[in-house]
């Protein structure tokens, strides 16, 4: 691969790129690295990540021991939080990134009802924490992943289009909105080569059984009820974990600093809908579903108008939903250690065990 232009007054190397990936213990950030290691065989990929809650190396097992059999060149991770200037600092002073890739959030809806202050502090002051040390560094490319949330909720008509209002209606879309505001300034101010992007509703293997579609699937094996929130006709817009994948890649690679570009999937779906797929999925009947009191705030419609990835960087989702979905329900129902460890919170032993030694 050839040089690539970078905004500022670097460029991005071809081969040799150290890619610094914040938040790549999480769900899409687990996935993103796995597919980075096979898309860009000549990357180093530096992982940082606190582990909270949501962070699970138990996500990346094959990547560390592919790494660990392959000699140990092309994978590290460090434990840090994007909260802490000193700690940051050291990382990217050690590793010299020449592209960083922020994932690391607290992610979760329903938990920013109850402790917005977190999702402030992680969300806003994180990704400034982050922005200084890139912009110190002199990175060749900033890229921060936001979210369709930004735009708030739609009504039965329109798509969110890169230019539409931003208007966040939960403390964590308010967080990931005061974080793009963050990218576009230090642009601005600073010249640093920024990218954003904002995806919507991801699904796939590794996702935090917290999340709409691993919950369900967990509960429904567990021969539990679903509890779908209000009348259920709130709309999202699925996209494969794979799919957000290769659109960061692009973006990283082929993206116009400065530039914010939407990623969707094109499959708007009702929560009913989604939840009565997974019942018959699931080999369950309608009565394994309960109608329980709504989401405070609850964004009614997401639909996310891509053209714009589409026609300036060629990127189209390739992931058909049904297919998808029922791979990732293969995927959870093969892979009943990993939830079961996540949700008994075994995994939260990991670190110690296999970086540490402590927990052996
Ligand atoms: P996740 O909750 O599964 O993972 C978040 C990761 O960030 C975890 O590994 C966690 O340990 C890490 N983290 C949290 N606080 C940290 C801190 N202070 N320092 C370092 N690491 C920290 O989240 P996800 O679903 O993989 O989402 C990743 C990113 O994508 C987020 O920025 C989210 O806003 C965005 N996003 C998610 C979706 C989705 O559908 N899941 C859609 C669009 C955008
Ligand atoms: O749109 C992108 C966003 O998608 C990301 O920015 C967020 O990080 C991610 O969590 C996700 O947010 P949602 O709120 O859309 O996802 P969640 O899985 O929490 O809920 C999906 C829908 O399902 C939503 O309308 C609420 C509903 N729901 C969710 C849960 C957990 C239920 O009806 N019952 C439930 O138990």
């Amino acid at each position: 691969m050839s040089g690539v232009a970078g905004g500022g007054d670097r460029e991005l190397p071809g081969d040799g790129l150290t890619l610094l990936v914040a938040g790549g213990a999480g769900f899409i950030g687990s996935n993103f690295i796995r597919y980075i290691r096979g898309a860009q065989p000549g990357w180093r990929i530096v992982n940082v990540d606190a582990l909270t809650y949501a962070g699970n190396l138990a996500n990346l097992k094959d990547v560390a021991e592919d790494e660990a059999a392959s000699g140990g060149a092309r994978y590290r991770f460090v434990r840090a939080d994007i909260c802490d200037p000193v700690a940051i600092g050291a990382v990217f002073a050690e590793e010299k990134p020449d592209a960083v890739v922020n994932f690391a959030a607290e992610t979760h809806v329903d938990r920013s009802i109850d402790d917005p202050g977190l999702f402030l502090k992680t969300n806003i002051l994180g990704t400034q924490v982050m922005l200084d040390a890139a912009r110190r560094a002199g990175v060749a490319r900033y890229l921060q992943i936001s979210t369709d949330e930004v735009y708030g909720s739609l009504g039965a008509e329109g798509r969110f289009s890169e230019n539409s209002p931003l208007k966040p209606n939960s403390p964590y879309a308010a967080s990931k909105t005061s974080a793009d505001l963050l990218v576009r300034a230090y642009f601005k101010t600073y010249g640093l080569p920024t990218l954003t992007t904002r995806c919507s509703n991801n699904y796939g293997p590794y996702q935090f059984p917290e999340k709409l579609i691993p919950f369900f699937v967990t509960l429904l094996h567990e021969g539990q009820q679903v509890p779908v929130y209000g009348d259920g006709m709130n709309v999202r817009d699925w996209i494969h974990v794979d799919d957000h994948s290769r659109a960061v890649e692009a973006v990283l690679l082929r993206g116009k600093p400065g530039e914010t570009y939407n990623v969707g999937g094109g499959n708007e779906r009702t929560n009913i809908e989604i939840t009565k797929l997974l019942i018959s999925l699931m080999g369950r009947d309608e009565s394994a579903m309960k109608y329980v009191q709504d989401r405070p705030g609850h964004d009614r419609r997401y639909a996310i108008d891509d053209t714009k990835i589409r026609t300036e960087l060629g990127v189209v989702p390739q992931v058909p939903f049904d297919e998808g979905l029922r791979e990732t329900v293969r995927w959870y129902l093969e892979n009943e250690a990993w939830w079961r460890s996540v949700k008994s919170g075994e995994y939260l032993s990991f670190f110690d065990r296999w970086y540490t030694g402590k927990g052996r």
